[in-house]
């Protein structure tokens, strides 16, 4: 019988890839005893432990380790990847039709949620940082300003790091929002390994999902909720709603493991890799930090030329990069990468040329909007072709990287300005799901 997609990754296997993008491990062994434990998966049975029960046992207390570790009351394990957690996280914090202060660069699952907890957004939006033709950090005089502006906002929500690897202040911003009597939720999907590393502490806010499976080596789709004022019986209570209720224990058996790893040695391993990295910034063209800009330390996006041309010439010789753009490419590196590793990424881009990177504009103002994201996202829609857009509403993300943002998001109309600026900066998609009039 065929097997395709099994064939197809066996044969990506004897490929001698350098995988750097997700997961975490690229493709190297978990550095812990786990092989595929078919003596490990289990479901609730009465001695293995119930993940969303309301009992105490091994999976609460493995939880509660994470939890300790990076300074919450409680911690959630997801088998749902942050998608899960940015839903749970949202329907914790946020009441259903309540106000919501959203990064503008939110990922596509927190604009999920707002259509799925019918929640109205106030956008924040980031400083375009001409330079790196990137967007800068949550700025927290921009929150208290909203905050002033609309008291019905009792929640904000943030993603830090971004992919290309930008912190924002978390202990400023939750010290704002708390003062305005409202509550902090981080999406920090990307930011697994930096309470590893002491860098950044995410434990001012009251909600924070990170995917293990990004930046840790951990499988795909292993995930953490963490909070704080809310119990772990409050987060079980919403993880059920948008997770499995067969969640693996395999996958929960890493999350174990993985923690107890980074404690034990991959802290160190990841060091090294900051370090060897840190030195690829100074040879090539690279965001580094600066009055201002404060980076994942283990994040390498390189500024060039043109990014999608140079991700294909890494990829036809075997380099895997995580994300593309037109003036960036992106790397996820980690404890699995040894010196072997940097010393093969090095030697690709030694051969390129780092002279003239490519000018990224910033995005346009946000466009109007028509309908809530609820309404947008569950309407009847149709596919048009984007040129032939202009003043339809919008049913979904229209998301180009950079800026990582949409430029417009469901529910929003489709203006003459996008669609321009679209083209100034090559967007690649031709089609885009309208509403139906
Ligand atoms: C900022 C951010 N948040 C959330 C997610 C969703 O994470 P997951 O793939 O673990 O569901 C992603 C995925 O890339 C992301 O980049």
């Amino acid at each position: 019988m065929p097997t395709p997609l099994y064939d197809l990754l066996k044969t990506l296997a004897g490929r001698d890839l350098l995988r750097l993008d997700m997961p975490g491990h690229h493709g190297r062994p978990l550095p812990y005893d786990l092989p595929w434990p078919a003596e490990l998966d289990y479901t609730e049975n009465g001695l293995s432990g119930d993940l969303f029960g309301d009992g105490w046992d091994a999976i609460a207390r493995a939880e509660e380790l994470w939890a300790e570790r990076f300074g919450f009351d409680s911690c959630l394990f997801l088998t749902g990847g942050s998608t899960q957690g940015v839903h749970a996280g949202l329907a914790l914090l946020a009441g259903a039709g309540s106000h919501i202060a959203l990064d503008r660069g939110a990922h596509r699952s927190a604009y999920n949620a707002l259509a799925l907890l019918d929640l109205t957004p106030h956008y924040l939006s980031r400083p375009w940082l001409e330079q790196e033709g990137v967007a800068g950090p949550i700025d927290p005089n921009q929150v208290a300003k909203l905050l002033d502006d609309r008291p019905e906002i009792k929640i904000v929500c943030i993603t830090s790091p971004t992919y290309y690897g930008v912190l924002s202040d978390i202990p400023a911003i939750a010290a704002v929002c708390h003062a305005h009597g409202a509550r902090l939720m981080v999406d920090g999907a990307h930011g697994a390994h930096l309470p590893f590393l002491g860098y950044t502490d995410y434990s001012a806010a009251d909600a924070v999902v990170m995917s293990a499976h990004k930046a840790l080596p951990a499988p795909g789709q292993t995930a953490l909720l963490f909070a704080n004022g809310s119990s772990l019986d409050d987060l079980r209570r919403v993880g059920i709603i948008y997770g499995t209720s067969s969640p693996s224990y395999v996958m929960m058996a890493a999350l174990d493991l993985v923690r107890d790893y980074m404690e034990r040695e991959g802290a160190a391993k990841y060091r090294a890799t900051v370090r060897a990295i840190s030195a690829l910034r100074g040879k090539y063209l690279a965001l580094t930090d600066r009055s201002g800009l404060v980076l994942d330390p283990a994040r390498l996006t390189l500024l060039c030329g043109d990014g999608f041309a140079l991700a294909d010439r890494l990829r036809a010789q075997g380099c895997l990069s995580e994300l593309s753009d037109r003036g960036h490419v992106v790397f996820i590196c980690t404890c699995a990468d040894g010196p072997e590793q940097v010393a093969r990424l090095d030697k690709l881009l030694a051969a390129e040329d780092w002279s003239s990177p490519a000018k990224c504009p910033p995005p346009p103002g946000l466009p109007p909007v028509a309908l809530t994201p609820r309404k947008a996202l569950f309407a009847p829609r149709k596919t048009v072709a984007l040129g032939a857009s202009e003043g339809c509403i919008s049913a979904g993300q229209i998301a180009p990287y950079p800026p990582g943002v949409p430029v417009v998001a469901p529910g929003e109309v489709i203006t003459k300005k996008t669609l321009a600026y679209l083209r100034e900066i090559g967007y690649n998609k031709k089609l885009v799901d309208v509403i139906c009039p």
